[in-house]
């Protein structure tokens, strides 16, 4: 059987994860499921860790379940380690969306400032992570879901000798919306991704042989998840675009409007890190109630909803070398020849028994060069400042943020976010 680790254990997400251990049991026999946490969080482990039990004692599958605080226990001889933590909690997020929005700057956890900031508090703890994957499952894949994934799996990538893959839910959220659509299983659905973590296009849409990509680019609601604002896209700049932009491509294209959003949202329901901590409320009384005893339809308000499919999809094909394409955050090794080969890239993969192979692209969108090099160049630049501590690096990667818009405001913002952040950030 198998020793599966998940870091960040007592995430509201995790009932997903089970969910899929419980339904794949035949083709990924989990012998042993350690969710790990910190003392911070024991409270929320516990809850769902309990749930976690409760589910597979209602499965009837031989799979124990671990609750502990002890990383290097639950690393030690695992085959799998999944990671799902938030260093500084919704707290750190609420910030994170929040100071942005006093310099007229987007707001959020992943895109701009805040993901930089997410990424600044989170990869040395992710590089720790890999640290004692090193020494004590040196064989491990570690499937990466915390976020900024793209730029959390690249610092691990470069910096590490740990067997990584990042995951995001978005493309699967995709293939479900237009499974739904067409009426069709996933199976039949062809869907081409290319460029990087929550900064995709799709460039080819193939639903039982017939391609659709025009038709889907004739609809501006276009795909989306819960914690981005619905706003639509103008019917002639997709139609030109001629490929699906992710969701999160909105804070780029729709700057002015998506930040007058957030400063109303503000004023209503209060930004998403405040609307995230209603739902967990919500879900932890529901995951507390010893009578429930499976994964709740409630959990489909969380953006992240269905996540748990990408990562048990993807051991599944490790575990089992099944040669299927998943769309993975990997090394570019040339596949999008414009970036450099080290950098982090979400495309199609043949997911082969000894890891992820990017397959060649059909299609690059000409007008969406410019921006995934500049993007990427921020991004490199964070990751090297999140490592080294180095005051240059990060003013650099702020000012070469394409939301930021000035020098001035790049620096007085980066001391502004330093600062709030100083806790969680030792490097610096
Ligand atoms: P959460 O706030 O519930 O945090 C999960 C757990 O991480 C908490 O129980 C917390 O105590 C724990 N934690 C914090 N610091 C830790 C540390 N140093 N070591 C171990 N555990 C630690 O978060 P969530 O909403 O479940 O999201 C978890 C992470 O997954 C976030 O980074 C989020 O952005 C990411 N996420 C990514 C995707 C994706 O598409 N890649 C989807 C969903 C969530
Ligand atoms: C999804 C993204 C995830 C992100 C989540 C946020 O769209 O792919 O990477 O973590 O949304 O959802 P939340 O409910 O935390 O706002
Ligand atoms: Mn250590
Ligand atoms: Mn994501």
């Amino acid at each position: 059987g198998l020793k599966i680790a998940v870091i960040g254990g007592g995430s509201s997400y995790t009932p997903e994860l089970v969910e899929g251990f419980i339904r794949y049991y035949n083709e990924l026999p989990v012998r042993e499921l350690w969710l790990v946490d910190i003392d911070a969080g024991l409270h929320k482990l516990n809850i769902v860790g309990n749930l976690a039990k409760r589910m597979v004692e209602k499965s009837g599958l031989p799979i124990e379940v671990h609750l502990t605080t002890d990383r290097r226990k639950a690393i030690a001889g695992a085959d799998f380690v999944s990671t799902q933590m938030r260093v500084g909690m919704l707290d750190a997020r609420g910030r994170d969306e929040s100071i942005p929005l006093k310099y007229g700057v987007i707001g959020q956890e992943t895109t701009g400032p805040g993901g930089m900031m997410k990424a600044l508090r989170t990869i040395p703890v992710l590089l720790d992570v890999c640290r004692d994957i090193e020494e004590l499952a040196p064989n491990a894949w570690l499937l990466n879901f915390t976020n900024p994934a793209g730029m959390v799996t690249e610092a691990i990538l470069k910096y590490s000798n740990v067997r990584s893959i990042g995951l995001c839910n978005a493309p699967i959220g995709l293939i479900k919306q237009t499974s739904a659509k067409y009426n069709v299983e996933p199976d039949r659905i062809y869907a081409e991704f290319v460029g990087l973590n929550h900064l995709h296009w799709i460039t080819r849409v193939d639903v039982e042989g017939e391609d659709k990509l025009d038709e889907m680019l004739a609809d501006t609601t276009g795909y989306s998840a819960t914690n981005v604002p619905a706003r639509e896209w103008d019917p002639e700049f997709l139609k030109s675009l001629g490929a699906i932009p992710s969701y999160y491509l909105k804070y780029f294209y729709m700057t002015d409007a998506m930040l007058e959003e957030q400063l109303d949202s503000v004023k209503t329901g209060g930004n998403r890190a405040e609307v995230v901590k209603r739902v967990e409320a919500e879900l932890f009384e529901l995951y507390n109630d010893p009578e429930l005893k499976d994964k709740p339809k409630q959990l489909e308000q969380r953006g992240g909803a269905f996540y748990s499919e990408a990562a048990i999809n993807l051991m599944r094909s490790l575990h089992n070398g099944t040669n299927d394409i998943q769309t993975l955050n990997v090394a570019n090794k040339g596949t999008i020849d414009f970036l450099p080969d080290d950098a982090s890239i979400e495309v199609n993969c043949v997911v082969t028994k000894n890891g992820p192979l990017p397959l060649p692209l059909t299609k690059i969108p000409r007008s969406a060069v410019g921006l995934m090099h500049a993007v990427k160049t921020y991004e490199q630049l964070a990751i090297d400042a999140a490592v080294t501590g180095d005051r240059g690096l990060a003013i650099q990667a702020m000012a070469h943020h394409p939301l930021v818009p000035s020098v001035e405001v790049a620096i007085q913002m980066l001391d502004d976010m330093l600062e709030a952040n100083k806790e969680y950030l030792p490097q610096f």
